[in-house]
């Protein structure tokens, strides 16, 4: 079980699920945890992962690196998206059970469920259609994390343990224009339109898509949670339950980011909308006893403030 004093390795510790986790940790007192920067320890190379884990010896891992970006960058560089996510994964879990590692938390998203599945999306949905085109080598490489995990449990007795967060957002996001999701480029947009004293914004699609997000506070949350929890499944969402439409979502950090300007939704229509609805079935976590509890005003005002430094 893990204690304040156990050695813990957060793999991925500058992004932004990474970085929240070790934020969380130091916040909750654990007091032992290694990371590595990237230059010193590329997660891509088997003997330098197997090698580090063997000489660090962690009791638990997070494994929040992974190659991560939006639609355009998803699409263009699958190559990338495939090959760097079955190493990084593999590299880290193999090395795990080689040293006797029994819990560690691997990261997966909500797109490696079918692009056709019900909603709510049920963890059983897994492998039940097709993939959505644009992201299907980042989702088959993290659908294979997943199998792993389950395949190390089956024939070693480990808990290696997968959650699959929704669309996460909070300090030290993505925001580069190719590559950044819908809340970064909502929130760089914003602050275009502060600094610019823009009096219009616009929106990719017609702003019907519903789509769920989460403060990647309650995700790290979620991963120290899990960790400490024994669990029957191998297989576990993470969001809020909640979906909003692209248009509510933009009205909303409008009001709660600038809500003395009165500023004009434009919709570019020639984009895409992407899948109608996706929003994950939480149930699962919750009869774990984990929901989420982050404030969204509050998450989204330090998401800015946070984003707005990065430019000082
Ligand atoms: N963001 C979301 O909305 C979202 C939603 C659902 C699930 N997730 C999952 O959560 C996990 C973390 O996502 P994130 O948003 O935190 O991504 P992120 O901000 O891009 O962070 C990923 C981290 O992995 C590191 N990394 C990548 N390749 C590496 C390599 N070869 N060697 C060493 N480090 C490497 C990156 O290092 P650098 O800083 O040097 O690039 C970065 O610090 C992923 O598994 C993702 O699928 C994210």
């Amino acid at each position: 079980m893990i204690n304040k004093n156990s050695k813990i390795f957060v793999a991925g510790h500058k992004g932004l699920v990474g970085s929240a986790i070790i934020r969380k940790l130091i916040s909750q007192g654990y007091k032992n945890i290694l990371f590595e920067k990237r230059k010193h320890l590329d997660l891509t190379n088997q003997s330098q992962v197997l090698n580090y884990i063997k000489k660090k010896k962690p009791e638990f891992i997070f494994i929040a690196a992974a190659k991560v970006g939006g639609i355009l960058s998803n699409y263009k560089y699958k190559a990338d998206y495939i090959y760097d996510n079955l190493m990084i994964q593999t590299n880290i879990i193999n090395s795990a059970y080689k040293i006797g590692i029994k819990k560690l938390i691997f990261l997966g998203s909500s797109c490696v469920y079918p692009k056709n599945c019900k909603q709510p999306i049920k963890e059983s949905y897994l492998l039940d259609g097709k993939l959505e085109e644009t992201n299907d080598a980042y989702a088959i490489a993290k659908i294979a994390g997943i199998k792993m995990c389950q395949s190390y449990n089956d024939q070693f007795g480990t808990k290696y343990l997968c959650l699959m967060p929704t669309n996460t957002f909070g300090p030290n996001d993505n925001y580069d224009v190719l590559n950044s999701h819908f809340v970064p480029s909502l929130i760089k947009k914003i602050y275009e339109i502060k600094i610019k004293s823009k009096k219009s914004i616009k929106i990719w699609g017609d702003g019907s898509p519903r789509r769920e997000i989460i403060y990647v506070d309650d995700i790290a949350d979620a991963c120290i949670y899990f960790m400490k929890k024994n669990v029957r499944e191998n297989l576990i969402n993470i969001g809020t339950g909640r979906d909003k439409t692209i248009k509510q979502y933009t009205d909303l950090f409008i009001k709660t980011l600038c809500p003395n300007l009165k500023i004009n939704i434009k919709f570019d229509k020639k984009k895409p909308n992407g899948v109608l609805r996706k929003v994950l079935d939480v149930s699962l976590a919750k009869k774990y006893g984990w929901k989420s509890k982050c404030d969204i005003k509050s998450s989204i005002i330090h998401t800015y403030e946070n984003y707005s430094n990065l430019l000082k």
